[in-house]
């Protein structure tokens, strides 16, 4: 994600090409894990005929990191290189403020390397009331960089800061920064100093137990446990590179996204959570929320439509939080409170 470098006018055009083959991966390739699922499908929602509610009624609303929100969901982070981000980035932020939901955006590092960069990422105006939230690579990050990182997240009125690890996709592409060492404690200072909420997250291999045991007294404001199951970017790293996926075992690795949300909230239970990689249905997101996620959040599905249009972006996720409101009303609970309250059954 992070390896993203300036692109369109005075910028290197190997990464602008490069960013354009992850985009046409992630549209047209066999970039979903082959083995590895989520697990929310090992679960059964408790239906209950007898609900008390009215569908029409049903209440998602919810706040995160402060925010009130019409619906637990946030859009995933999705970079596209200099010219396709901005479109990218506009239409999902229309459909955001149409819905009443949240937006993360695609990493900033360009808008930190080339300051015209910055309009990418100006969707302020097209949403004034959405919770906005940037992101940046972690393998980036250094301490020089949080007073330009401050400056760009005011510039483009962001609410809050997403800072995504992932070193098994940076193993996998060419030039990739695989040098974690130090990561932690930079990530530490950098929630302590800067001065919006940080949400750590994934890139679709997962947070589980053992990343987070190392984040418990950071001052981190959210994970996005962003886990195995949907996307996999040591799959789509490989299909860039080399044509093919040559190291079929490493793209098939991660943390099951069930799996991460269970480990996560057992280690951190005061900590707000997303549960996303692979979430895409509204069934999907009733799970999670019920394995308690405060959020869901999705990626790779809303690409097409918001390359397309406004109207195609809000179209997609119209129908996923319509779903997720069929499925508490058939579990018989009027808001999320309620959801969050019944148990799921799992199966065999
Ligand atoms: C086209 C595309 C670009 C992405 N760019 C970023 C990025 O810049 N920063 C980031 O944190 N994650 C990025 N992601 C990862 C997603 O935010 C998400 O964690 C991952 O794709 C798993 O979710 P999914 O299964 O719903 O796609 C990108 C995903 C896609 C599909």
């Amino acid at each position: 994600m992070d390896s993203t470098e300036p692109s369109g006018p005075g910028v290197s055009a190997p990464m602008a090409n490069r960013k354009l083959r992850h985009i046409d991966a992630c549209l047209h390739g066999p970039v979903s894990y082959q083995t590895v699922t989520t697990g929310f499908e090992r679960y059964r929602l408790p239906y209950n005929a007898l609900t008390q509610t009215s569908l029409g009624a049903v209440d998602l609303r919810t706040t995160f990191l402060g925010a009130p929100l019409r619906a637990p969901v946030l859009i995933g982070a999705m970079t596209g290189g200099a010219e396709l981000s901005g479109t990218i980035n506009r239409n999902l932020a229309e459909a955001a403020q149409k819905l009443g939901i949240g937006m993360m955006l695609g990493s900033q590092r360009i808008m930190l390397d080339n300051d015209s960069a910055a309009t990418i990422f100006e969707v302020r105006e097209l949403a004034p009331d959405v919770l906005l939230i940037g992101n940046i690579g972690l393998a980036q990050l250094s301490d020089a960089l949080t007073p330009t990182l401050t400056a760009a997240l005011n510039r483009i009125g962001a609410d809050a800061l997403a800072v995504h690890t992932n070193p098994l996709q940076e193993a996998m592409q060419d030039n990739g920064d695989t040098d974690f060492t130090g990561s932690l404690e930079r990530l530490g200072r950098l929630a302590e100093e800067l001065p919006f909420p940080v949400l750590l997250k994934e890139v679709g291999h997962g947070i589980g137990a053992a990343a987070a045991e190392r984040l418990r007294g950071l001052p981190i404001a959210a994970v996005d446990v962003a886990g195995a199951g949907g996307t996999s970017w040591a799959r789509v790293e490989q299909l860039v590179r080399y044509g093919e996926v040559r190291h079929p075992a490493i793209a098939e690795w991660g943390v099951p996204t069930a799996q991460a949300l269970t480990e996560v909230r057992a280690t951190l239970p005061g900590v707000p959570l997303v549960a996303s990689g692979g979430i895409r249905t509204g069934v999907d997101a009733a799970k999670a929320l019920m394995m308690g996620a405060d959020m869901v959040a999705l990626a790779r599905p809303l690409l097409a439509p918001a390359i397309e249009s406004p109207a195609a972006a809000i179209d997609a996720l119209h129908g996923f939080i319509e779903e997720l409101r069929v499925c508490l009303h058939g579990c018989g609970a009027p808001d999320l409170p309620t959801l969050r309250g019944l148990s799921l059954t799992p199966l065999g």
